[in-house]
């Protein structure tokens, strides 16, 4: 199975005004890979998830599950990829027992299940069957998270689409969510696009990562590539400050302006030529790829 996006682009109507959210995002994810998008808030990541998933309409581009446009997709093309959102709370029903929320992607596709399978589903996310009665509100954000997972691995996707999966989650419940989901993605062979501002995250789960910056690609190569020799200057700014010292480095272009004429990073860019405030860079390499004059891909 394959996830294919290209030169995919999302627009919101802002106050009479066109906030360009994605410009232009090529990427695939293969069953069984498991691949990252990293960038700090706002940079897109979400509007691009939400266009890949078919849920976000696209101004430009194209978005195919095995060749099958997403947009317009049947239910049977939509099981195969599934979604875990970071807004736990908003997922669940609060007034859905657990019972009925794992039951409802079932009943939705109408596909027969039995009370056994909803236990099995929780024992999948390490969860007691004894929680089946239960409300959203009396189970912890960790438990919430799990029971979503359990929602999106019910009717057996091959791939999935992790939009900050941990991030509402204390550091000690990351681990373990993160841990259990390293675990289903090798049993099950998910192809896997992990979506987080947190470099940890992807550097835990994934082997190839993308880095966004306002709305492109700008860089993109195996995990420890990125990690270890990072090309493009904003993912040496993300790498060496862990994203906490981003903030005080200048911000991302306001995305209600015109962009910038050239490379959108030039105007924080400690190595800004001339060139990067007239001319936007490839995406160029092979392996290891970088949008940049200064520092380009191999
Ligand atoms: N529904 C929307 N309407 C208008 N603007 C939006 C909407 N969703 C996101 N945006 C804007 O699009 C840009 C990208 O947001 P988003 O995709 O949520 O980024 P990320 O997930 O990387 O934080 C931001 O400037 C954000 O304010
Ligand atoms: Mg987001």
């Amino acid at each position: 199975m394959r996830l294919e996006a290209r030169e995919v682009r999302v627009h919101y109507r802002v106050g009479g005004r066109t906030l360009e959210a994605v410009r232009g995002v090529s990427l695939h994810v293969d069953r069984g890979e498991r691949v990252g998008l990293i960038g700090e808030s706002g940079s897109g990541k979400s509007s691009l998830a939400r266009a890949l998933l078919g849920l976000e309409a696209l101004a430009g581009g194209a978005v195919q599950l095995d060749g099958q446009p997403m947009h317009g997709a049947s239910r049977a093309q939509r099981r195969r990829f599934q979604p875990v959102f970071q807004d736990v709370g908003a997922s669940l029903d609060p007034r859905m027992r657990l019972r009925d929320a794992l039951a409802e992607p079932f009943e939705i596709h109408s596909v027969p299940f039995d009370e056994a399978k909803l236990a099995g589903l929780l024992a999948l996310v390490q969860l007691s069957p004894e929680l089946l009665g239960r409300l959203p509100r009396e189970l912890s954000v960790g438990q919430r998270q799990r029971v979503n997972l359990a929602r999106a691995l019910a009717l057996e996707p091959e791939l999935l689409l992790l939009d900050e999966p941990v991030s509402a989650l204390d550091v000690s419940v990351q681990a373990q969510v993160l841990n259990l989901l390293q675990d289903l993605v090798a049993q099950r062979a998910l192809g896997l696009l992990v979506i987080s501002h947190d470099l940890d995250v992807v550097a835990h789960l994934c082997t190839r990562v993308l880095v966004m910056y306002a709305g492109k690609i700008v860089e993109a190569g195996p995990v420890a590539a990125i990690l270890s020799r990072p090309r493009h200057p904003y993912t040496r700014l993300l790498v060496e400050s862990r994203q906490r010292l981003v903030e005080g480095k200048g911000e991302p272009p306001s995305r209600l302006e015109p962009f910038p004429a050239g490379c959108a990073f030039a105007p924080r860019c400690p190595l800004a030529l001339e060139k990067c405030r007239t001319e936007v860079p490839a995406l160029g390499g092979a392996s290891h790829r970088s949008a940049c004059f200064v520092s380009g891909g191999d």
